[in-house]
């Protein structure tokens, strides 16, 4: 769909300098060390696989999408500290992930990118571990095989995914797709690239709206993969936009352009980041869909970390003299200072993870899966990666 331009309602409030002190970044980090240390301390061979009160669910279980994030953690922990504890730990989970691709439990789906990248990529990329590798390597040829469609040109939605759905393809999968990107560069099969930039390219004309919000789904003719329309699974309308699904266009564009530089990823991630700026509310941590802008609604506090991470990826690509580079780094630092002051330390409950204010499913569309005002793994990751990133500039990313 083409794009209307986009323009900033209030450009004087991101133009405006704003960084984190060190010593408050080093601080919130200090924090999720103890806490992660801790997890692993309690629960060695074990993964949160969900949560029941603010008290995470362990398992040694491998389903669903976000115990991938969990391990990726502790590569985090491991490269800021080298702490025997967070690489052995990571280690050991990873080798949860090779049973599961090896006997292929539970892997004809989507989400591949978030459980493979953070388990079996990172440790390849933060200590060269071959067998990290050769995992993340089968998982992609995995998803390529089982999940593109050479036809539609786009990551299909697991049709045994939730409500089933067949032929449907959905923002979620923008940080799938940085496994094939990744597997195509690291064994030069451009195929497997090749595929990567199509479903980017579909996501682009599909489900970015011509104001730059977001679907959160796309559903295609099943027997011709022409494009039907666009809805939504999490988010509060079909025509709304979903704060979290928005955000992994925020940050999966700036990643697409880390592999293949082409423009339509920088204007895609450029339009995303400013419908999402202009749908903050006061105090910058994000409602848990953009049709609310109040500080009062609901919010989904990782919609915010997860575009943090995108908004520094994208700084760093551009060139000084471009406005957006101190804009997105402004802006970064906003979103961030403001869930550190309002989502993480004393909320009079004590809870697990490292970030409340997550909303998993708000949807009046899912309420067996209602899961709002909470923490939650991906929560956890991404607000690591957003302080590690903002605290390092030479931060690394693993996707
Ligand atoms: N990938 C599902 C979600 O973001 O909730």
């Amino acid at each position: 769909m083409a794009r209307n331009p986009i323009f900033l309602n209030n450009p004087e409030k991101f133009n405006t300098p704003y960084t984190i002190s060190k010593t408050k970044l080093e601080s919130a980090i200090g924090v999720v060390l103890d806490k992660l240390e801790k997890m692993a301390i309690d629960h060695p061979n074990e993964m949160p696989s969900g949560s029941a009160g603010f008290k995470y669910i362990f398992t040694n279980e491998t389903g669903g999408w976000i115990v991938g994030m969990y391990a990726g953690c502790h590569w985090l922990a491991y490269e800021l500290t080298g702490k025997k504890i967070f690489r052995e730990t990571g280690e050991r989970l990873m080798l949860a992930f090779k049973e599961k691709i090896d006997h292929k439990i539970d892997v004809d789906h989507h989400d591949l990118g978030f459980l493979y990248i953070p388990s079996c990529v990172a440790p390849y990329k933060a200590t060269g571990n071959e067998l990290g590798r050769e995992i993340g390597l089968a998982a992609a040829n995995y998803l390529y095989e089982k999940s593109f469609s050479k036809e539609g040109k786009f990551i299909i939605r697991s049709i045994k995914s939730w409500h089933g759905s067949g032929c449907r393809t959905m923002m979620d999968s923008m940080m799938n797709v940085p496994l094939l990107f990744w597997a195509g560069k690291e064994t030069g099969n451009e195929e497997l690239t090749e595929a990567a930039i199509a479903h980017c390219k579909t996501t682009d004309e599909l489900l970015l709206r011509a104001d730059s919000s977001t679907y959160h789904h796309y559903q295609f003719d099943p027997e011709t993969c022409n494009p039907v329309g666009g809805l939504t699974l999490q988010g509060h309308s079909n025509e709304s936009c979903w704060s979290r699904g928005h955000a992994w266009g925020v940050y999966g564009f700036p990643i697409a352009y880390t592999y293949v530089k082409e423009e339509f990823a920088k204007k895609a991630h450029r339009d995303l980041t400013y419908f999402m700026l202009n749908h903050l509310p006061e105090d910058n941590v994000p409602a848990w869909d953009y049709d609310f802008t109040s500080t009062k609604a609901v919010k989904d506090s990782s919609a915010g970390v997860i575009s943090v991470c995108g908004l520094n990826e994208m700084a760093k690509h551009l060139p000084d003299a471009d406005p957006d580079k101190a804009l997105f780094n402004n802006a970064a630092a906003m979103i961030l200072d403001s869930t550190i002051d309002t989502c993480t330390g004393d909320n009079g409950i004590d809870y697990d993870g490292f970030l409340f204010h997550v909303t998993g499913y708000a949807s009046a569309k899912r309420p067996e899966r209602r899961h709002i005002d909470q923490t939650a793994v991906y929560g956890d990751y991404f607000y690591f990666e957003s302080l590690l990133r903002l605290y390092n500039p030479n931060f690394r990313m693993y996707w």
